[in-house]
């Protein structure tokens, strides 16, 4: 159902490679909600993924970035504004990806160079999207900006590796941007940590099956799906949270805070 809630607003959804993606379910979702915005995806994942089908279906363009260049930033940026008639009222950073992860590195056996690829990949990219809108005064007032988390970020998961410091670095830059773009801007930024989610991504950590089905064990409510997702962070894109900033706020079904569930006890006494 649609409640026109992002009506007159404008952004940048990127992330979207297939329709799997959590963002390809915030694109559909804000196009229904009445937002404009442009699609963003590395140069690579137009060969890869059906970003043009998309962007089709929500009337919009895709501008190729590497969210990690802040040349190809600023492009972006640029080319956004030509489009849209106007700054950013919402930007979604849903990317993600580990060179060791994807080459089945152990965590004791970790390639730096990947390492640091993960991080600038996943979490500083994350920063300089934000540095490259604040330097070229591309935020409106009362902007949102939401970032993708997982809750290896508190918690170990093994197969997770440098991923898990990619994500405890994302939402620490989301409280230390925060903090500096509420100040400067009035603008949010908040990360979600979402469930184990069906994706490219995520299907790309190893033991995915088995963790995704511990998680829905454990979750109350079962695992969040990325088109629940897509609802959370509309609501975050909206003007119904507007001081609500800084946070990393669990997405998860309940997952976060619960310590065993009855079903489980079951199943581990048998
Ligand atoms: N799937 C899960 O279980 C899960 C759970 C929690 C959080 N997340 C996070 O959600 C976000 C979106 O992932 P997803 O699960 O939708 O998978 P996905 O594979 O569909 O999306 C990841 C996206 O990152 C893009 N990307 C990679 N390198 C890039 C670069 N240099 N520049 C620009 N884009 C680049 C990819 O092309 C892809 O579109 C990621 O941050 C991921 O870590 C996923």
């Amino acid at each position: 159902m649609a409640y026109n809630l992002l009506k007159g607003k404008k952004g940048i959804i990127t992330g979207a490679l297939d329709e799997n993606s959590i963002a390809w379910q915030v694109a559909l979702r804000a196009h229904e909600e009445g937002a404009q915005f442009v699609l963003t995806n590395a140069p690579v994942a137009m060969r890869m993924g059906k970003i043009n089908e998309l962007a089709e279906k929500c009337k919009t363009i895709v501008i190729p970035a590497d969210a990690t260049s802040l040349e190809d930033i600023e492009k972006l940026y640029t080319q956004t504004a030509e489009h849209l008639g106007g700054n950013l009222d919402f930007l979604l950073h849903s990317i993600g990806m580990s060179p060791n992860v994807r080459k089945g590195k152990t965590y004791g056996d970790l390639n730096y160079d990947w390492f640091q690829k993960t991080l600038d990949i996943s979490a500083l990219s994350f920063h300089k999207m934000m540095q490259v809108a604040e330097k070229m005064d591309f935020f409106n007032e009362w902007a949102s900006v939401v970032g993708l988390s997982y809750i290896a970020a508190q918690r170990t998961y093994p197969d997770y590796s440098d991923m898990a410091q990619a994500k405890a670095m994302l939402e620490s830059i989301a409280r230390s941007y925060g903090q500096r773009l509420g100040r400067n801007k009035k603008v949010r930024v908040n990360t979600i940590s979402q469930s184990p989610t069906k994706t490219t991504a995520g299907s790309g950590i190893s033991g995915f099956d088995v963790f995704f089905d511990y998680a829905e064990m454990l979750s109350p409510l079962g695992n969040a799906t990325s088109a629940e997702c897509a609802d959370y962070i509309l609501s975050l894109f909206s003007d119904l949270t507007r001081k609500v900033t800084m946070q990393n706020l669990f997405h998860d079904g309940g997952f976060s805070t619960s310590g065993i569930t009855e079903e489980l006890v079951e199943k581990l006494s048998k």
